[in-house]
């Protein structure tokens, strides 16, 4: 099988205790992941839970890796608040910017996003970037392309894997990106048939990780 990322967004869910109930959950799905090569498995979740879930993630041995869902667009300093790309990197490898969500209700622009993307890659962060569609700016440095049409997003519908797949094949020549994956209301009955796309390289799937059942059943 092709390598293929399936990245989980929490989005603002779990709490520490929560956090660390799904994860031994999902351990009794941990042959499941380790018999599928290829398969590279990112858990997007809040700040809070980063540090614990990683030492829950070494004591389970899971074949998983830690990302942030934002990043400051600052270095460490006074900026009250603000988590940076170096504390993160202590807990975490990767991390999400530009999700619709942020754009719509904090208001983040292209400019700030630039910048997040820059302090990300200075702290040695792997850059996940959501855009809602083929026009949208990406800034340099970005590693994987996350294609997630707005009215995908929790809605139940997803888009066509075909022009999703074209879609991201238009942003992978435009930029440069290697690598480009799809978010908005994936699931276990869809997840197969983005995968199939040669230009889809992951999923990003937000509702469907929050039970780890259902995410385990994305691994495919
Ligand atoms: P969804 O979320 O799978 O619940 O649609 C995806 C996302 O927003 O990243």
């Amino acid at each position: 099988m092709k390598p293929r990322l399936i990245v989980g967004n929490w989005k603002s869910n779990k709490t520490v205790v929560e956090a660390k109930k799904w994860l031994q959950e999902l351990a009794n799905s941990k042959s499941l992941m380790a018999n599928r090569e290829g398969l590279q498995i990112v858990v997007c979740a809040p700040f809070i839970v980063l540090a614990p879930m990683k030492e829950e993630i070494a004591k389970l041995s899971l074949p998983i890796v830690l990302g942030a869902q934002d990043v400051s667009p600052f270095p460490d300093g006074a900026y009250t608040g603000e988590v940076s790309g170096r504390m993160i990197k202590e807990v975490a490898d990767w991390v999400l910017i530009g999700h619709s969500e942020r754009r719509k209700y904090f208001t983040e622009t292209d400019e700030l996003l630039a910048r997040k993307v820059h302090e990300a890659k200075d702290a040695g962060l792997s850059v996940i970037y959501c855009v809602p569609d083929a026009e949208a700016q990406v800034p340099d440095g970005v590693d994987v392309i996350a294609y997630e049409p707005v009215w995908a997003i929790g809605t139940g519908k997803t888009e066509d894997p075909k022009a999703a797949a074209s879609v991201l094949a238009a942003l992978k020549t435009k930029t440069g990106v290697e690598k480009g994956i799809y978010g908005g209301s994936v699931t276990a009955e869809t997840v197969a048939s983005f995968l199939a796309e040669a230009a889809i390289d992951g999923v990003l799937p937000g509702k469907a990780s929050l039970d780890p059942q259902a995410f385990a059943s994305l691994f495919v």
